[in-house]
C-alpha cells in the first residue's frame, strides 16, 4: 500500500514518536508511507515527498519534540476549491491511505474524509487532552511537566518576594492542563474553563493561605470565563477557534487579586514552552503504541478509525465519535479535588 501521513493543528511532544512507530510498523507490513508536509495544507498544495520515509528517517525520532512532518492549521472543508485540490492530490499521488494525526479539527477533517469515501486513519494528539473517546492523549502529560516545573520556580520567587504568582497555562476550552497542572503543582488556587469564576472565594482563600505561609500560586487555565473579555472581537483560527492567549487571562486574574486582598501579585505565561522539547516517558510510549495500533488498521482496512487508549488497552474507535464534542473537567472531579486547596 501507498500511505500519506500528515500532522495538523498545534504541535505536541510525541508526534514524532507516533510517526516513527506508524512507519516501522507499516514498514513490517510492506507498505510505503510518504510524508506529507504541513498537514492537511500537505494535501492541498501537493508538500509530499518523492520518497517514502525510510527506518533511517524515523528511528532516532523518539526522543524529539516537534513534528518533522511541520504542522499548519489548515481546513480544507472551508474551501471547495482546497477539498478539490486534496482530493485531487490524493488521486495523483495514488495514495491508497492516508493517516492523520491530530486534535479535533484535522480528525474532524479525516472523519469528512472518510464519509467522502477516502480511506483515513486517525491518531489522538493534543496537549489539551481534550478528544473525546480516549482517555488520554500524548502531549498532555509533557505540558503538565513543563507546568510543574515552572510552579516550582515561580513558588520560590513568590516566597522569597511573598507575593501571589498567577500561572496561565494553555488547554483551550477543557480545564485538563490546568487541573492536573495545579493538582501536581500543589497550586492554592485553579481556575478552569469548566467553573465559573468566584473571585471572592478565591480571594478569601488566598487571603487565609498568604496569612499562614505568605505567597499563593494560582493556576488559571487560558480559558477560564472573564467577565469583561470581548471574545467578539478577537481573532480566530481557520477552524473558528478565538485565540485564547489574546485575552491575557493571567495578567487580568493577578491585577484582580491584588486589587481585592492588597498583596502584591504577578503573573507568568508557560505558553508555547508546553508544547516543545522532549516528551515524557508516558507520551513516548502511548504515541509509540497508537502509531503501531493505526498502521495495523491501515494494513487490515480498518478505515474511518481513531485509535485510542482505554484503560490500559490500545483500540479502534470510529473518529466520528471522538470529535464534536469536547472531553471537559467534569465539575464532580473539581469538586474532590478542591480539598486540596481550600483549607
Ligand atoms: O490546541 C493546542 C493549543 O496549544 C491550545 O492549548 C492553545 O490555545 C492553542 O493550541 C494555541 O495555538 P497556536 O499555536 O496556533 O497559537
Amino acid at each position: 500500500m501507498k500511505i500519506g501521513i500528515l500532522t495538523g493543528g498545534g504541535d505536541c511532544p510525541g508526534l514524532n514518536p507516533a510517526i516513527r512507530g506508524f512507519v516501522m510498523k507499516s514498514l513490517d507490513y510492506g507498505h510505503e508511507v510518504y510524508a506529507i508536509r504541513e498537514g492537511w495544507r500537505g494535501l492541498v498544495q501537493g508538500i509530499i515527498d518523492d520518497k517514502p520515509l525510510t527506518v533511517g528517517d524515523v528511528e532516532e525520532l523518539i526522543y524529539q519534540g516537534g513534528t518533522i512532518l511541520r504542522s499548519s492549521r489548515t481546513n480544507p472543508y472551508k474551501d471547495p476549491a482546497q477539498l478539490e485540490a486534496v482530493k485531487a492530490n490524493i488521486a495523483k499521488f495514488g495514495f491508497d491511505a492516508i493517516a492523520a494525526l491530530g486534535g479535533e479539527d484535522t480528525l474532524g477533517v479525516a472523519s469528512k474524509l472518510y464519509k467522502d469515501g477516502y480511506k483515513t486513519v486517525g491518531v489522538p494528539k493534543t496537549m489539551d487532552n481534550d478528544l473525546n473517546d480516549t482517555d488520554y492523549t500524548f502531549g498532555f502529560d509533557t505540558s503538565v511537566g513543563v507546568n510543574i516545573d515552572a510552579i516550582d520556580r515561580l513558588r520560590d520567587t513568590a516566597r522569597s518576594h511573598m507575593r501571589i504568582i498567577v500561572l496561565e497555562v494553555m488547554g483551550r476550552h477543557a480545564g485538563w492542563v490546568a487541573l492536573n497542572s495545579g493538582i501536581a503543582g500543589g497550586a492554592d488556587w485553579i481556575l478552569l474553563p469548566e467553573v465559573p469564576l468566584d473571585v471572592e472565594a478565591m480571594c478569601a482563600h488566598l487571603k487565609k493561605a498568604y496569612a499562614r505561609k505568605r505567597y499563593g500560586i494560582v493556576v488559571a487555565s487560558e480559558g477560564v470565563e472573564l467577565p469583561d473579555v470581548g471574545d467578539d472581537e478577537k481573532k480566530l483560527d481557520a477552524f473558528g477557534h478565538v485565540i485564547l492567549s489574546d485575552r491575557n487571562v493571567g495578567e487580568w486574574i493577578a491585577n484582580t487579586i491584588e486589587q481585592q486582598t492588597g498583596i502584591e501579585t504577578r503573573s507568568a505565561v508557560t505558553g508555547h514552552i508546553q508544547r516543545g522539547g522532549s516528551p515524557s516517558a508516558f507520551d513516548r510510549v502511548l504515541a509509540s503504541r497508537l502509531g503501531i495500533r493505526a498502521a495495523q488498521c491501515v494494513h487490515e482496512g480498518d478505515f474511518g478509525k481513531m485509535v485510542a487508549l482505554k484503560g490500559t488497552e490500545v483500540v479502534a474507535v470510529p473518529i466520528e465519535g471522538a470529535v464534536g464534542t469536547l472531553k471537559t473537567v467534569p465539575i464532580e472531579l473539581y469538586e474532590t479535588v478542591k480539598v486540596l486547596f481550600s483549607k
